[in-house]
Protein backbone atom coordinates (compact mmCIF):
# COMPACT_ATOMS: atom_id res chain seq x y z
CA UNK A 1 0.00 0.00 0.00
CA UNK A 2 1.46 3.16 -0.86
CA UNK A 3 0.16 6.63 0.49
CA UNK A 4 0.68 9.87 -1.58
CA UNK A 5 0.11 13.32 0.82
CA UNK A 6 -0.65 15.85 -2.14
CA UNK A 7 -1.67 18.53 -0.59
CA UNK A 8 -2.62 19.27 3.03
CA UNK A 9 -6.57 18.25 1.88
CA UNK A 10 -5.92 15.58 -0.05
CA UNK A 11 -4.10 11.65 0.32
CA UNK A 12 -4.33 8.80 -1.87
CA UNK A 13 -3.85 5.36 -1.09
CA UNK A 14 -2.94 2.86 -3.73
CA UNK A 15 -4.41 -0.91 -2.68
CA UNK A 16 -2.40 -3.48 -3.91
CA UNK A 17 -4.59 -5.01 -6.61
CA UNK A 18 -3.22 -1.78 -8.69
CA UNK A 19 0.00 -2.42 -8.29
CA UNK A 20 -0.30 -5.61 -9.80
CA UNK A 21 0.41 -6.23 -13.34
CA UNK A 22 0.12 -10.03 -13.00
CA UNK A 23 -3.37 -9.72 -12.12
CA UNK A 24 -4.35 -8.47 -15.58
CA UNK A 25 -2.22 -11.01 -17.64
CA UNK A 26 -3.53 -13.85 -15.13
CA UNK A 27 -6.94 -12.62 -15.90
CA UNK A 28 -6.70 -11.88 -19.79
CA UNK A 29 -5.60 -15.65 -20.11
CA UNK A 30 -7.94 -17.21 -17.95
CA UNK A 31 -10.70 -15.12 -19.53
CA UNK A 32 -9.28 -16.26 -23.09
CA UNK A 33 -8.82 -19.37 -22.68
CA UNK A 34 -12.50 -19.83 -21.15
CA UNK A 35 -15.45 -21.21 -23.57
CA UNK A 36 -16.98 -18.98 -23.51
CA UNK A 37 -14.33 -16.36 -23.68
CA UNK A 38 -14.93 -13.41 -21.49
CA UNK A 39 -12.83 -10.28 -20.05
CA UNK A 40 -13.51 -8.52 -16.22
CA UNK A 41 -15.25 -5.82 -16.64
CA UNK A 42 -12.88 -3.81 -14.32
CA UNK A 43 -10.38 -3.79 -16.57
CA UNK A 44 -12.30 -1.65 -18.74
CA UNK A 45 -11.20 1.38 -16.68
CA UNK A 46 -7.54 2.32 -17.39
CA UNK A 47 -6.91 5.96 -17.93
CA UNK A 48 -7.83 5.71 -21.22
CA UNK A 49 -11.15 3.47 -20.71
CA UNK A 50 -11.82 6.41 -17.87
CA UNK A 51 -11.97 9.12 -20.45
CA UNK A 52 -13.87 7.09 -23.11
CA UNK A 53 -16.35 6.74 -20.34
CA UNK A 54 -16.89 9.80 -19.70
CA UNK A 55 -17.14 10.99 -23.24
CA UNK A 56 -20.00 8.16 -23.34
CA UNK A 57 -21.97 9.57 -20.13
CA UNK A 58 -22.21 12.82 -22.63
CA UNK A 59 -24.07 11.06 -25.41
CA UNK A 60 -27.46 11.79 -26.61
CA UNK A 61 -28.47 8.03 -26.54
CA UNK A 62 -26.72 7.13 -23.01
CA UNK A 63 -30.04 8.82 -20.95
CA UNK A 64 -28.60 6.68 -17.21
CA UNK A 65 -25.86 10.13 -16.74
CA UNK A 66 -28.43 13.00 -17.59
CA UNK A 67 -31.60 11.01 -15.58
CA UNK A 68 -29.16 10.59 -12.66
CA UNK A 69 -27.70 14.45 -12.72
CA UNK A 70 -31.45 15.20 -13.30
CA UNK A 71 -32.41 13.63 -9.60
CA UNK A 72 -29.45 14.67 -7.95
CA UNK A 73 -30.04 18.44 -9.00
CA UNK A 74 -33.15 18.45 -7.67
CA UNK A 75 -32.76 16.82 -4.40
CA UNK A 76 -29.35 17.63 -2.93
CA UNK A 77 -30.11 20.06 -0.85
CA UNK A 78 -32.54 18.30 0.87
CA UNK A 79 -30.24 15.56 0.93
CA UNK A 80 -27.82 17.49 3.20
CA UNK A 81 -30.27 18.54 5.08
CA UNK A 82 -31.09 14.79 6.38
CA UNK A 83 -27.96 15.06 7.96
CA UNK A 84 -27.73 17.59 10.53
CA UNK A 85 -24.73 16.60 11.87
CA UNK A 86 -22.73 16.29 8.58
CA UNK A 87 -21.58 13.05 6.44
CA UNK A 88 -18.62 12.11 5.14
CA UNK A 89 -19.17 11.46 2.07
CA UNK A 90 -17.82 7.63 0.54
CA UNK A 91 -17.80 7.36 -3.74
CA UNK A 92 -17.44 4.10 -4.89
CA UNK A 93 -16.56 4.00 -8.49
CA UNK A 94 -16.26 7.82 -8.38
CA UNK A 95 -14.74 8.53 -11.97
CA UNK A 96 -15.00 12.29 -12.55
CA UNK A 97 -16.37 13.11 -9.56
CA UNK A 98 -18.70 15.18 -11.95
CA UNK A 99 -22.76 14.51 -10.44
CA UNK A 100 -21.18 14.33 -6.98
CA UNK A 101 -20.52 18.08 -7.20
CA UNK A 102 -24.11 18.58 -6.39
CA UNK A 103 -24.08 17.05 -3.61
CA UNK A 104 -20.33 18.13 -2.32
CA UNK A 105 -21.75 21.28 -3.20
CA UNK A 106 -24.95 20.94 -0.84
CA UNK A 107 -22.75 19.65 1.96
CA UNK A 108 -20.74 22.77 1.79
CA UNK A 109 -23.50 25.03 1.69
CA UNK A 110 -25.12 23.10 4.58
CA UNK A 111 -22.37 22.70 6.95
CA UNK A 112 -19.30 24.61 5.57
CA UNK A 113 -16.90 21.81 5.65
CA UNK A 114 -17.15 18.33 4.14
CA UNK A 115 -14.66 14.57 3.95
CA UNK A 116 -15.36 12.91 0.70
CA UNK A 117 -13.71 9.78 -0.04
CA UNK A 118 -13.79 8.94 -3.16
CA UNK A 119 -12.43 4.82 -4.71
CA UNK A 120 -11.99 3.98 -8.00
CA UNK A 121 -10.06 1.81 -9.91
CA UNK A 122 -8.38 4.43 -12.07
CA UNK A 123 -5.77 6.47 -10.59
CA UNK A 124 -4.64 9.06 -13.02
CA UNK A 125 -8.50 9.84 -12.83
CA UNK A 126 -8.83 10.00 -9.04
CA UNK A 127 -6.11 12.46 -8.47
CA UNK A 128 -7.12 14.81 -11.76
CA UNK A 129 -10.84 14.75 -9.94
CA UNK A 130 -9.37 15.61 -6.67
CA UNK A 131 -7.02 18.53 -7.42
CA UNK A 132 -10.01 20.15 -9.55
CA UNK A 133 -11.86 19.99 -6.20
CA UNK A 134 -9.56 20.83 -3.75
CA UNK A 135 -9.16 23.82 -6.03
CA UNK A 136 -12.73 24.96 -6.27
CA UNK A 137 -13.86 23.86 -2.44
CA UNK A 138 -11.59 25.76 -0.15
CA UNK A 139 -12.91 23.67 3.03
CA UNK A 140 -13.02 19.73 1.70
CA UNK A 141 -10.90 16.97 2.51
CA UNK A 142 -10.06 14.37 0.62
CA UNK A 143 -8.72 10.75 1.26
CA UNK A 144 -8.86 8.87 -1.99
CA UNK A 145 -8.38 5.17 -2.65
CA UNK A 146 -7.31 3.72 -5.70
CA UNK A 147 -8.09 0.73 -6.00
CA UNK A 148 -11.25 -2.28 -6.60
CA UNK A 149 -14.26 -1.80 -4.20
CA UNK A 150 -13.57 -3.92 -1.35
CA UNK A 151 -10.01 -2.82 -1.13
CA UNK A 152 -11.32 0.98 -1.02
CA UNK A 153 -13.95 0.01 1.91
CA UNK A 154 -11.25 -1.56 3.80
CA UNK A 155 -8.37 0.84 3.47
CA UNK A 156 -10.52 4.10 4.14
CA UNK A 157 -10.03 6.07 7.73
CA UNK A 158 -11.79 3.61 10.49
CA UNK A 159 -11.55 5.66 12.77
CA UNK A 160 -13.43 8.55 10.56
CA UNK A 161 -16.16 10.44 12.66
CA UNK A 162 -19.38 10.78 11.68
CA UNK A 163 -22.51 9.40 9.75
CA UNK A 164 -21.03 7.72 6.43
CA UNK A 165 -23.09 8.79 3.08
CA UNK A 166 -22.19 5.71 0.69
CA UNK A 167 -22.55 7.01 -3.01
CA UNK A 168 -22.66 4.27 -5.89
CA UNK A 169 -23.98 6.33 -8.23
CA UNK A 170 -24.24 5.25 -12.48
CA UNK A 171 -26.12 2.22 -12.00
CA UNK A 172 -22.91 0.31 -11.25
CA UNK A 173 -24.66 -2.20 -9.36
CA UNK A 174 -26.25 -3.55 -12.80
CA UNK A 175 -23.01 -4.74 -13.66
CA UNK A 176 -22.64 -6.86 -10.89
CA UNK A 177 -24.72 -10.09 -11.53
CA UNK A 178 -27.57 -10.27 -9.36
CA UNK A 179 -26.24 -12.68 -6.90
CA UNK A 180 -23.11 -10.60 -6.42
CA UNK A 181 -24.98 -7.76 -6.03
CA UNK A 182 -27.25 -9.05 -3.37
CA UNK A 183 -23.41 -10.06 -1.33
CA UNK A 184 -22.03 -7.06 -2.10
CA UNK A 185 -25.09 -5.03 -0.59
CA UNK A 186 -25.08 -7.21 2.00
CA UNK A 187 -21.63 -6.67 3.01
CA UNK A 188 -21.66 -2.74 2.97
CA UNK A 189 -25.00 -2.64 5.41
CA UNK A 190 -22.86 -5.09 7.69
CA UNK A 191 -20.55 -2.63 7.74
CA UNK A 192 -22.98 0.36 8.27
CA UNK A 193 -23.36 2.07 11.66
CA UNK A 194 -27.40 3.14 12.56
CA UNK A 195 -26.57 6.34 11.05
CA UNK A 196 -25.00 5.64 8.20
CA UNK A 197 -26.99 5.82 4.29
CA UNK A 198 -26.72 4.17 1.13
CA UNK A 199 -27.37 6.44 -1.67
CA UNK A 200 -27.46 4.32 -4.76
CA UNK A 201 -28.21 4.93 -9.08
CA UNK A 202 -30.04 2.30 -10.70
CA UNK A 203 -31.00 2.12 -13.84
CA UNK A 204 -35.22 0.95 -14.83
CA UNK A 205 -36.34 -1.66 -16.84
CA UNK A 206 -37.52 -0.11 -19.95
CA UNK A 207 -38.47 -0.37 -24.18
CA UNK A 208 -35.23 -2.38 -25.02
CA UNK A 209 -34.99 0.22 -28.19
CA UNK A 210 -34.24 3.23 -25.55
CA UNK A 211 -31.94 0.99 -23.54
CA UNK A 212 -30.12 -0.80 -26.83
CA UNK A 213 -29.38 2.83 -27.99
CA UNK A 214 -27.83 3.89 -25.35
CA UNK A 215 -25.09 1.14 -25.82
CA UNK A 216 -24.47 0.99 -29.61
CA UNK A 217 -24.21 4.42 -30.17
CA UNK A 218 -24.29 6.69 -33.05
CA UNK A 219 -20.85 7.95 -32.84
CA UNK A 220 -19.09 4.75 -32.13
CA UNK A 221 -18.15 6.03 -28.88
CA UNK A 222 -19.06 2.87 -26.58
CA UNK A 223 -17.17 0.34 -29.70
CA UNK A 224 -14.56 2.97 -29.16
CA UNK A 225 -14.66 1.92 -25.33
CA UNK A 226 -15.69 -1.55 -25.68
CA UNK A 227 -12.81 -2.74 -28.09
CA UNK A 228 -10.15 -0.38 -25.88
CA UNK A 229 -10.14 -3.81 -23.77
CA UNK A 230 -8.48 -5.47 -26.62
CA UNK A 231 -6.18 -2.42 -27.25
CA UNK A 232 -5.11 -2.37 -23.20
CA UNK A 233 -4.03 -6.11 -23.98
CA UNK A 234 -1.73 -4.79 -26.72
CA UNK A 235 -0.36 -1.95 -24.87
CA UNK A 236 0.43 -3.50 -21.47
CA UNK A 237 0.68 -7.23 -22.38
CA UNK A 238 2.15 -7.19 -25.65
CA UNK A 239 -0.71 -8.27 -27.81
CA UNK A 240 -1.30 -8.31 -31.36
CA UNK A 241 -4.99 -7.57 -31.83
CA UNK A 242 -6.01 -6.34 -35.05
CA UNK A 243 -9.09 -3.98 -33.79
CA UNK A 244 -10.87 -3.70 -37.35
CA UNK A 245 -11.04 -7.39 -36.99
CA UNK A 246 -13.58 -7.34 -33.65
CA UNK A 247 -16.62 -5.35 -33.64
CA UNK A 248 -18.83 -4.15 -30.40
CA UNK A 249 -22.14 -5.55 -29.48
CA UNK A 250 -25.01 -4.93 -26.63
CA UNK A 251 -28.63 -6.54 -27.24
CA UNK A 252 -30.95 -6.28 -24.06
CA UNK A 253 -32.67 -9.02 -22.85
CA UNK A 254 -36.26 -7.87 -22.19
CA UNK A 255 -36.75 -10.77 -20.02
CA UNK A 256 -33.90 -11.11 -17.93
CA UNK A 257 -33.51 -7.18 -18.00
CA UNK A 258 -30.07 -6.59 -18.99
CA UNK A 259 -27.75 -5.35 -21.42
CA UNK A 260 -25.51 -8.33 -22.51
CA UNK A 261 -21.89 -6.59 -24.28
CA UNK A 262 -19.43 -8.57 -26.16
CA UNK A 263 -16.98 -7.87 -28.58
CA UNK A 264 -17.20 -10.32 -31.88
CA UNK A 265 -14.05 -11.67 -34.13
CA UNK A 266 -15.33 -10.61 -37.54
CA UNK A 267 -13.45 -13.37 -39.03
CA UNK A 268 -11.62 -16.87 -38.21
CA UNK A 269 -8.16 -15.82 -36.44
CA UNK A 270 -5.28 -16.41 -34.25
CA UNK A 271 -3.77 -13.38 -31.93
CA UNK A 272 -0.98 -13.48 -29.83
CA UNK A 273 -0.27 -12.51 -26.53
CA UNK A 274 3.93 -11.90 -26.33
CA UNK A 275 3.94 -11.42 -22.60
CA UNK A 276 1.66 -14.81 -22.12
CA UNK A 277 3.70 -16.51 -24.69
CA UNK A 278 0.40 -17.54 -25.89
CA UNK A 279 -1.40 -17.84 -28.75
CA UNK A 280 -5.60 -17.11 -28.50
CA UNK A 281 -7.69 -19.17 -31.60
CA UNK A 282 -11.07 -16.91 -32.50
CA UNK A 283 -13.60 -18.35 -34.81
CA UNK A 284 -15.46 -15.99 -37.31
CA UNK A 285 -18.61 -14.90 -34.75
CA UNK A 286 -17.03 -15.69 -31.47
CA UNK A 287 -17.80 -13.93 -28.62
CA UNK A 288 -15.73 -12.40 -26.15
CA UNK A 289 -18.16 -11.31 -22.72
CA UNK A 290 -16.92 -8.00 -21.38
CA UNK A 291 -20.05 -6.73 -19.50
CA UNK A 292 -23.38 -7.30 -18.19
CA UNK A 293 -25.77 -4.14 -17.30
CA UNK A 294 -28.61 -5.03 -15.78
CA UNK A 295 -32.07 -2.89 -15.21
CA UNK A 296 -34.28 -2.71 -12.57
CA UNK A 297 -38.17 -2.33 -11.37
CA UNK A 298 -38.94 -0.34 -8.84
CA UNK A 299 -40.05 -3.64 -6.86
CA UNK A 300 -36.82 -5.14 -7.53
CA UNK A 301 -34.98 -2.53 -5.89
CA UNK A 302 -37.10 -2.51 -3.23
CA UNK A 303 -37.07 -6.58 -2.54
CA UNK A 304 -33.15 -6.45 -3.18
CA UNK A 305 -32.77 -3.60 -0.34
CA UNK A 306 -35.20 -5.64 1.46
CA UNK A 307 -33.00 -8.96 1.07
CA UNK A 308 -29.70 -6.92 1.78
CA UNK A 309 -30.89 -5.97 5.45
CA UNK A 310 -31.75 -1.94 4.78
CA UNK A 311 -34.40 -0.25 4.23
CA UNK A 312 -35.63 2.58 1.78
CA UNK A 313 -35.80 6.10 3.28
CA UNK A 314 -36.51 7.70 0.22
CA UNK A 315 -37.11 6.76 -3.21
CA UNK A 316 -36.78 9.26 -6.65
CA UNK A 317 -37.14 8.82 -9.99
CA UNK A 318 -36.38 11.86 -12.96
CA UNK A 319 -38.99 13.51 -14.84
CA UNK A 320 -38.91 10.92 -17.81
CA UNK A 321 -38.89 7.75 -15.26
CA UNK A 322 -35.86 6.36 -16.87
CA UNK A 323 -33.79 6.05 -13.77
CA UNK A 324 -34.05 5.32 -10.08
CA UNK A 325 -32.13 6.47 -6.80
CA UNK A 326 -32.72 5.03 -3.66
CA UNK A 327 -31.71 6.58 0.18
CA UNK A 328 -31.58 3.23 2.16
CA UNK A 329 -30.68 2.54 5.94
CA UNK A 330 -29.40 -0.41 7.75
CA UNK A 331 -32.81 -1.88 9.21
CA UNK A 332 -31.16 -2.31 12.77
CA UNK A 333 -30.17 2.04 11.62
CA UNK A 334 -32.34 5.53 13.67
N1 LIG B 1 -22.34 1.28 -15.50
C1 LIG B 1 -22.46 1.55 -16.93
C2 LIG B 1 -23.76 0.96 -17.42
O1 LIG B 1 -24.08 -0.17 -17.11
C3 LIG B 1 -21.27 0.99 -17.66
C4 LIG B 1 -21.31 1.04 -19.17
C5 LIG B 1 -21.92 1.95 -19.96
C6 LIG B 1 -20.67 0.13 -20.07
N2 LIG B 1 -21.71 1.66 -21.29
C7 LIG B 1 -20.94 0.55 -21.37
C8 LIG B 1 -19.89 -1.01 -19.90
C9 LIG B 1 -20.46 -0.15 -22.49
C10 LIG B 1 -19.39 -1.69 -21.01
C11 LIG B 1 -19.67 -1.26 -22.29
O2 LIG B 1 -24.48 1.64 -18.13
Amino acid sequence: MKAQALSGRLTIVTAESVFQPHTFAEDVATGLAGSPKSLPCQYLYDEIGSHIFEEICDLPEYYLTRSEREILSDQAGEIARGFPNGAVLVELGSGSSIKTRFLIEAFLAEHGSLHYDPIDISSAMLKKSSLELLEEYETLEIHAVAGEYQDGLEKLRSEEEGDKLVLFLGSTIGNFEREDAARFLSGLAKKFAPGDRLLIGADLRKDSKTIEAAYNDDAGTTARFNLNLLARINRELGGNFDLSRFRHCARYLDLEGRVEIHIESLCAQTVRVELLDRSFDFARGELIHTENSHKFSIAEISAIIDLCGMRIIEQWVDSRELFSLTMAAPKRGR
